[in-house]
């Protein structure tokens, strides 16, 4: 099995991390990989704000918790309002991938999630665990909280598709569950 196959069979999510942060040039790396994703019609309608440290981290989650809790019909509401609830699992690193949903209103999600999914493969090889987060994704429309999406630099055009925090594992990796039959068909 090469190398590629043996780091996309191997990733998991992971829900506990170490303090440490990652260096610098490993977080290039693992940008690069986003980068490269590929886009519909080669647009890369993506925007990427990366927050480093707990501190700041820490910033996003209250304000996540505050906007869920401003609004009343946030599926996240139990889940984001629990005290144990954090937007990182206290990885030290968090990123938030947007879209910009006029330049390429169909694609943007799809581009999004392809440039997570190559970050967390890339994350995986170089030895850092990751796991996609999904709580902001419903809060683009709450004006408190798109006020500060702008205040940390996210374009007025964009949506928010999909977060990732990344760090050291401070856990095993889970088992994989196991894959469901009968999902693929070849038709030859
Ligand atoms: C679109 C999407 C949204 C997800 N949202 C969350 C999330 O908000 N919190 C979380 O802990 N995991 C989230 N996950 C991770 C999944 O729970 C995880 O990928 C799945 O259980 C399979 O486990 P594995 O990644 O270890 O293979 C999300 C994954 C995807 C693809």
């Amino acid at each position: 099995m090469n190398e590629t196959i043996k780091t996309i069979l191997t990733r998991r999510s992971v829900r506990k991390y170490k303090p440490e942060q990652f260096s610098a040039e490993i977080l290039q790396q693992i940008l690069g990989a986003g980068l490269h994703a590929p886009s519909a019609m080669g647009r890369q309608p993506w925007h990427i704000v990366v927050v480093r440290g707990l501190d700041k981290i820490a910033e996003v989650n209250r304000e996540v918790k505050a906007a869920t809790a401003r609004m009343s019909d946030n599926p996240y509401k139990d889940y984001v309002g629990s005290e144990a609830y954090t937007v990182n699992y206290h990885a030290p690193t968090f990123v938030i991938v947007s879209g910009n949903t006029t330049a390429s209103p169909r694609n943007a999600p799809f581009d999004c999630a392809l440039f997570l999914g190559n970050m967390f493969l890339a994350a995986h090889s170089l030895g850092i665990g990751s796991c996609w987060i999904n709580q902001l994704n419903v809060l683009n429309d709450e004006p408190g909280f798109r006020k500060y999406m702008t205040r940390i630099g996210i374009p007025n055009a964009n949506q928010i598709f999909g977060c990732a925090c990344f760090g050291y594992a401070d856990c095993p990796p889970p088992a994989a569950a196991a894959r469901k039959e009968n999902t693929v068909v070849i038709v030859e």
